[in-house]
């Protein structure tokens, strides 16, 4: 673990935690959730902090130097394959998987904004915790977006699922917290531990030929992953002991049926690599820097240094 990290030591994300610790930790993500996003802009699903980020990136806009070397291979399949994966560069590659994994997080969210109370409804301090997460979420779209027009990529636009993808997002929110918090815990996870792989995979694939790129890549990633982090910690803070036994039973099958729909991530990516990562995870696994700039419960880290 790096030096600058400021807790003696960290804990497995699977810690136990008592219900007392749980209430404490709500309000004290709630606490950071507000300074580190800003205010809800509810009418456009924003935050105040994230669209200043948003703003700064879009004022120095980064193009790779060289484009795709058949910008409609991506455009072709970034939905569905239609083309042999195997036959495709990798820079492409890894394009269409981002649009993939960001597509299915779009869906994800979309049902889930339909389905919790707007802010003026909350009741609960975990309500309003809900909301601004996926109002966050929704910011990460934005981020991905500009991953895809880095390289010159100007068309793209986010397709709506199919009839039977719609009715699985737009079930889930909609099921008791007993039912949904476990997958909704293990599914920030993934998001976490893919982006932990993503990010080395930038520099493999462009830190020679693209290093504007690779470095532009490198910080809207690094945005995504501070909420993300502070995301996985607040979703495991929903669960108790029952559920975390199921989060871990459930980490394989979730992950395998994920990866299964985007079929370029095994040509990139070590899937049981993950896998293992999201059962070992702890915030030793994460830069000191980026753990400080977000949050995590306090049964997973022991005092001050
Ligand atoms: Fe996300
Ligand atoms: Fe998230």
């Amino acid at each position: 673990m790096s030096e600058t990290l400021k807790y003696k030591e960290t804990y497995s994300i699977f810690s136990p935690c008592s219900r007392e610790e749980r209430e404490k930790n709500f309000l004290s993500y709630w606490d950071f959730s507000q300074r580190h996003a800003g205010e809800l802009l509810e009418d456009d699903k924003d935050l105040s902090r994230k669209r200043e980020k948003l703003r700064d990136f879009q004022n120095q806009p980064v193009r790779s130097r060289a484009p795709l070397p058949d910008p409609e291979i991506f455009y072709r399949n970034c939905v569905t394959w239609h083309d042999d994966p195997k036959t495709v560069d990798k820079v492409t590659l890894m394009l269409t998987c981002i649009y993939k994994f960001a597509r299915h997080e779009w869906v994800g969210i979309s049902g889930a904004w339909d389905a919790t109370p707007p802010m003026a409804q909350c009741q609960s301090v975990e309500d309003k915790i809900s909301r601004v997460h996926l109002a966050e979420e929704f910011s990460h779209i934005r981020l991905f977006h500009k991953m895809l027009r880095t390289f010159h990529l100007d068309k793209v636009e986010w397709v709506p699922p199919g009839p039977l993808m719609q009715a699985v997002y737009r079930t889930f929110p909609r099921l008791p917290g007993f039912l949904m918090d476990a997958p909704a815990f293990v599914t920030e996870l993934m998001g976490m531990v893919f982006y932990q792989h993503l990010d080395r995979l930038f520099d493999e694939l462009l830190r020679e030929k693209e290093p504007e790129a690779c470095q532009r890549l490198h910080q809207l990633l690094h945005e995504i992953m501070v909420d993300e982090l502070a995301h996985v910690g607040q979703r495991r803070n929903f669960i108790g002991p029952v559920g975390i036994k199921l989060s871990k039973w459930m980490i394989a099958p979730l992950f395998k049926v994920f990866f299964s729909d985007i079929p370029e991530a095994r040509l990139l990516f070590d899937i049981d690599q993950m896998i293992d990562d999201a059962r070992r995870f702890d915030y030793s696994t994460v830069p000191a820097e980026m753990v400080k700039e977000s949050w995590l419960p306090s049964y997973c880290m022991e005092g001050l240094q």
